[in-house]
């Protein structure tokens, strides 16, 4: 388990995955999402905070096409999602790990196969195979116990810890995150942080880096992860930078909300050993 450092990472940067473009949503006559913009590269993780209730959920649903924009583009691997067929959007979703707020877990499947279930869909592991995946998997978040359980016999926090093995079973080059640690204890969330930069380190090594996207509140555990940040406030990107172009802002031009988020956790703008 690794504690948040004072360093931010150096990424390495690939191809974009994901480009938002000025995507606007709205919801019983309400504007949710405004004109937000954002690109994902492969390498990169992105970290996502902001208010409750104001657009990260929805933005995150519609990286992998789960909601529908009603203005602007989101495309994945430069292809917009509008124009893909259900058959090629079913495929490019078999790449994308999420993890849901509230886990959405298939309460009629036990732990161990809610974690088969995106295995199977690839329809290429043996169920010998597929079992040794589950149990390393659950092992990792620490809930090898649950195999035979079923989503109701679990608390919220090992729902969540379920939902982020679930994510992650395909090894996705793709994964989103969304408020991976609330609810959880501190040791918990410390843990499930640390997987989610495991996962997209250990995937950096392979042909095609991935790409995560982590929205959270957890402002402290996301500086050890994240490279870039978005702030949305009242669906509009309000702050959009890595660490550096964040501690500028904080330090010339802080915004209430940037400084309510950030000012309990300044950002190192240099080495420790060099301040
Ligand atoms: N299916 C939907 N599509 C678009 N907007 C929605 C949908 N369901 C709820 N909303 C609206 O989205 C707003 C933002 O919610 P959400 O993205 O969950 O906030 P956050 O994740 O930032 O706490 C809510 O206030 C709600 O009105
Ligand atoms: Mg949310």
């Amino acid at each position: 388990m690794s504690a948040p450092t004072s360093q931010p990472r150096v990424a390495p940067v690939g191809p974009v995955r994901i480009r938002v473009e000025s995507l606007t949503k709205r919801h019983e006559g309400r504007t949710v999402l405004d004109a937000v913009s954002l690109e994902v590269r492969a390498g990169e993780v992105l970290g996502i905070v902001g208010p409750g209730g104001h657009g990260k959920s929805v933005l995150l649903k519609h990286l992998p096409g789960l909601l529908i924009p009603d203005g602007g583009r989101v495309l994945l691997d430069d292809k917009d999602l509008a124009t893909l067929s259900a058959f090629e959007l079913a495929r490019a979703r078999e790449g994308i790990g999420y993890l849901f707020q509230n886990y959405a877990l298939f309460d009629f499947m036990t732990v161990a196969d809610n974690l088969a279930f995106p295995l199977r869909q690839e329809r290429r592991h043996t169920p010998a195979d597929i079992e040794k995946k589950v149990r390393a998997a659950l092992d990792a978040v620490g809930l090898a116990r649950a195999y035979t359980q079923f989503p109701r016999e679990l608390s919220g926090g090992m729902k969540k810890r379920v939902g982020l093995a679930r994510a992650t079973i395909t090894r996705p080059s793709l994964a989103l995150y969304d408020d991976p640690s609330a609810g959880l204890d501190p040791v918990t969330s410390s843990r499930i942080f640390a997987l989610i930069a495991d996962m997209h380190a250990s995937m950096a090594d392979q042909a095609q880096a991935a790409a995560s996207v982590v929205v959270s509140h957890d402002i402290d555990r996301m500086r050890a992860v994240v490279d870039r940040w978005i702030v949305l406030e009242h669906g509009r990107v309000v702050f959009s930078g890595d660490h550096a172009a964040l501690a500028h802002a904080l330090a010339h031009a802080p915004t209430p909300l940037l400084a309510s988020f950030f000012a309990d956790a300044p950002l190192p703008v240099a080495p420790r050993d060099a301040r």
